[in-house]
């Protein structure tokens, strides 16, 4: 299957000597081949060496770690791309920046673009705040080996891909909602259980992943639930933090009967957030684990999991266990199966997380007040059953269903 944004060109710009014509005829953006890859490169390593407070608009901290201004970035944005009318203020606005770095060169174009391509994080965090997946930069362009021009939709690659793809995401990303501020809003939680399928969720666009237990375990061969995964639990969430998005690991029922080694063990993750289950034990003593955890680690958003309802044992406690584990601390209550959920969620003062069922949209759960959707084992069960339903269809000599590409999975490891 071709794939648009990793095999066409961007479409050519004539040279240009001034203002935004010399601009787009020098920066990385609408460039290809040898050329591309060196103006690539030094833009990489000006990302690299930048310096950037994360705070308020992200223009304007970025242009302070460049030590240029950020007045006119929004005029030349909005005549940066090619089918773009230019305007008098944007031309002006890119001689400002030339005579301010001094040298009209390819250095200068890339300092002036990064300015520029900045100006979609604006969009990118009010996307985040609202729960939206749709891309803030909805569609590119590309030429076919035809000729003809062409606009590729960015959903599912918000970023992009290819030779092209965003580098400033994980600048982007610093940028972005804390992990408890997209609680505010409506956060759908994907669960991975490795690092290819948390990186394909982050290239997806999500900007939160949380792992599932069932998969990690079982993708080791080893019964899930029962406290054995640990070190595959651990690792997972070393590998993952790296990720430009937020983590949230599930660590069952912390690995541990002593309340202080799961502090210990959820302080040392580096992870936004965690999943803390309470096996339907007693709530008491659990609520002790919840205190622990928050004492060590108290910036990791607790998802208290309480695990009465889908056991079907003492339901009725469930609303009792929400409110004595946010007493100790919890960040958010997560109920697979939850029913009545409006009711609940009206007497659970924290964002209450569910289990996507199906049996609701998002807008409904929204609407009865659910904050948070997670797929639990859902992802894993579907790419196993995908897996099996491929092998079958080599052997059956059927069409295989769509795959990932080479490239574009081995771009997930870099
Ligand atoms: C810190 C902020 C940002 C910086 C410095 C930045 C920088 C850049 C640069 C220099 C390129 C051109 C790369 C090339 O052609 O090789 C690029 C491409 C791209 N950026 Fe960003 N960007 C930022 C934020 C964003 C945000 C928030 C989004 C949207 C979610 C975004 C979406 C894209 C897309 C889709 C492309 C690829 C376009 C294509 O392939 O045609 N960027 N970015």
């Amino acid at each position: 299957m071709t794939d648009p944004l990793s095999e066409y060109e961007v479409p050519s710009v004539p040279a240009g000597t001034t203002g935004v014509a010399w601009l787009r005829a020098t920066v990385v953006r609408f460039s290809e081949g040898e050329t591309h890859r060196r103006r690539r490169a030094l833009t990489e390593d000006l990302l690299a060496k930048l310096d950037v407070t994360p705070q308020g608009r992200p223009v304007d901290a970025i242009a302070a770690a460049l030590g240029l201004p950020a007045d006119g970035v929004d005029a030349i944005a909005a005549s940066y791309q090619p089918h773009l009318p230019i305007t008098a203020d944007a031309d002006a606005a890119v001689e400002r920046l030339v005579a301010l770095c001094g040298t009209r060169d390819e250095v200068t174009a890339a300092k002036i673009a990064l300015l520029v391509q900045s100006c979609a994080t604006d969009a990118f965090i009010e996307h985040l705040r609202a729960g939206r997946l749709d891309p803030p930069v909805p569609v590119t362009r590309r030429v076919t080996p035809e000729g003809e021009r062409i606009e590729v939709d960015l959903t599912g690659a918000p970023f992009g891909r290819g030779r092209h793809a965003c580098p400033g995401r994980e600048l982007a990303h610093r940028f972005a909602p804390s992990f408890r501020e997209l609680h505010d809003g409506f956060l759908l939680l994907p669960n991975a259980w490795d690092h290819a399928s948390a990186a394909a969720l982050v290239q997806a666009g999500f900007p939160a992943v949380g792992t599932t237990s069932l998969g990690v375990a079982a993708s080791f061969g080893i019964p899930d639930a029962e406290g054995m995964t640990r070190p595959e639990t651990v690792a997972l969430a070393c590998r993952l933090r790296h990720l430009p998005c937020h983590v949230s690991v599930d660590v069952e029922m912390g690995f541990s009967s002593d309340p202080a080694a799961v502090g210990d063990l959820v302080a040392s993750l580096g992870v936004a957030g965690v999943n803390l289950e309470d096996g339907a034990e007693d709530p008491v003593e659990r609520a002790e684990f919840v205190r622990a955890v928050k004492e060590r680690a108290p910036d990791v958003f607790l998802n208290a999991r309480i695990d009465t309802h889908w056991l079907h044992r003492d339901e009725k406690s469930t609303k009792d266990r929400a409110l004595r584990y946010l007493d100790a601390g919890a960040d958010g209550i997560f109920v697979p199966g939850l029913t009545g959920i409006e009711a609940f969620t009206n007497a659970v003062p924290a964002p209450v997380n569910v289990l996507h069922s199906g049996e609701l949209t998002l807008d409904q759960l929204w609407e009865r007040g659910v904050r948070r959707v997670s797929t639990g084992s859902l992802l894993f069960r579907t790419a196993l059953k995908a897996a099996v339903d491929a092998a079958l269809a080599v052997r059956g000599g059927a069409p295989v269903p769509p795959a990932f590409g080479y490239a574009e999975t081995d771009a997930l490891s870099s």
